[in-house]
């Protein structure tokens, strides 16, 4: 799927001095970047509103009052222009977004190969999800296992926070880890199973572990005390981090890929800010290769929320035949 224009209005700055997403805040803020943003994408893809073929729309699950929003403007569109309206998940969305390639890049070719796509894996990590998913159709999506705790990308912002590491926590830490000499087997931290055939995940001992290994263990037989955070130290306990929590994804998608025998998984398909991570993306290529299968992981622009995924996804649905009517909901929840 080609992208003729993608545009992100980041309210990071917005919320930072609360340190979280103020729900109010956002949602006027979206009041104010809707139209504009609407209109820089129409001019960096050269084209007009008359041009379009239909209005597709993130419209599940979110914060309800910057749904509504993107809700509002895109029934108008719908409406005012005499065009179909796709509702998309936005979830769903961000397994897409692998499909996603700029004109004239390398990506196209992988996008013409005419392999099929499914029975597809799917993982989704970022600030607020972590699951796994088996894909049969773009229409058809079952979520197979979720976190039961903190989602990843809030693991790594926890575990950045508590290492004292400076904002953004995931982005940072990453760098740090990617330091030379850093040894990822430096500090032995939990990979998490839960029973032995879950596919669920859990963070919260993860992010335990690495509390107890900075600020120390008092009243343990060991009585271990603080952690002398050197340079050294800190970019070894990045680097052990990342790989526990890469390690823990990995885990819980061979275990699916296993259980999948008898209908093969023929791709993985992975979407997510924290699909950004060094050591998860290397990571998902050694699983991907192991395992035979094709790996469609979004080029760093997809990785973070954007509305190209949205649009790809939809296109799918019209071409299965589905759209939407002017009664489309904002939903807080997700679809399954
Ligand atoms: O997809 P996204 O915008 O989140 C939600 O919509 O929830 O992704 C944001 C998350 C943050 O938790 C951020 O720390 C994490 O993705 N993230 C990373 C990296 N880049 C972003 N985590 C680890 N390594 C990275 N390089
Ligand atoms: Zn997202």
């Amino acid at each position: 799927m080609r992208v003729r224009a993608s545009v992100v209005a980041s309210q990071h700055a917005l919320h930072e001095e609360y340190a979280g997403v103020v729900p109010e805040i956002a949602s006027r803020a979206h009041v104010e970047a809707i139209i504009p943003v609407i209109r820089e994408a129409l001019a960096q893809a050269g084209i007009g509103l008359g041009m379009l073929d239909a209005i597709a729309v993130g419209h599940r699950p979110g914060l309800i009052g910057s749904l509504l929003v993107g809700v509002a403007a895109a029934k108008s569109l719908a409406w005012s222009l005499g065009k179909p309206l796709i509702g998309v998940d936005h979830v769903e969305a961000h397994l897409y977004s692998g499909m996603l390639v700029e004109e004239g890049t390398q990506g196209e070719a992988a996008d013409r190969d005419g392999v099929p796509l499914f029975p597809a894996l799917g993982l989704v990590v970022s600030g607020g999800h972590t699951a796994m998913y088996h894909i049969d159709a773009w229409d058809a999506i079952t979520r197979i296992g979720s976190t039961i705790d903190d989602a990843l990308g809030e693991a790594y912002d926890k575990a950045a926070t508590i290492m004292g590491i400076s904002y953004p926590g995931g982005p940072n830490l990453d760098r740090l880890a990617q330091q030379p000499g850093a040894s990822d087997a430096a500090f032995d931290l939990p990979i998490s199973r839960l029973s032995p055939t879950s596919l669920d995940f859990s963070f919260s001992g993860l992010k335990t572990a690495v509390l107890y290994t900075v600020r120390g263990v008092p009243g343990e037989r060991a009585n271990r005390g603080p952690l002398d955070m050197t340079a050294q130290n800190a970019r070894d306990l990045a680097a052990s981090f990342q790989k526990a929590a890469s390690r823990a994804i990995t885990l819980k998608l061979d275990r699916a890929i296993e259980a999948s025998h008898a209908s093969p998984y023929r791709t993985l398909l992975a979407g997510g800010g924290v699909t950004l991570n060094s050591r998860l993306r290397t990571e998902l290529a050694g699983l991907a290769a192991a395992r035979g299968l094709k790996l469609r992981l979004p080029s760093p622009p997809y990785c973070m929320d954007n509305a190209a995924m949205i649009a790809g996804l939809a296109f799918e649905h019209i071409c299965a035949g589905r759209a939407d009517t002017l009664a489309l909901q904002a939903m807080p929840t997700a679809s399954r």
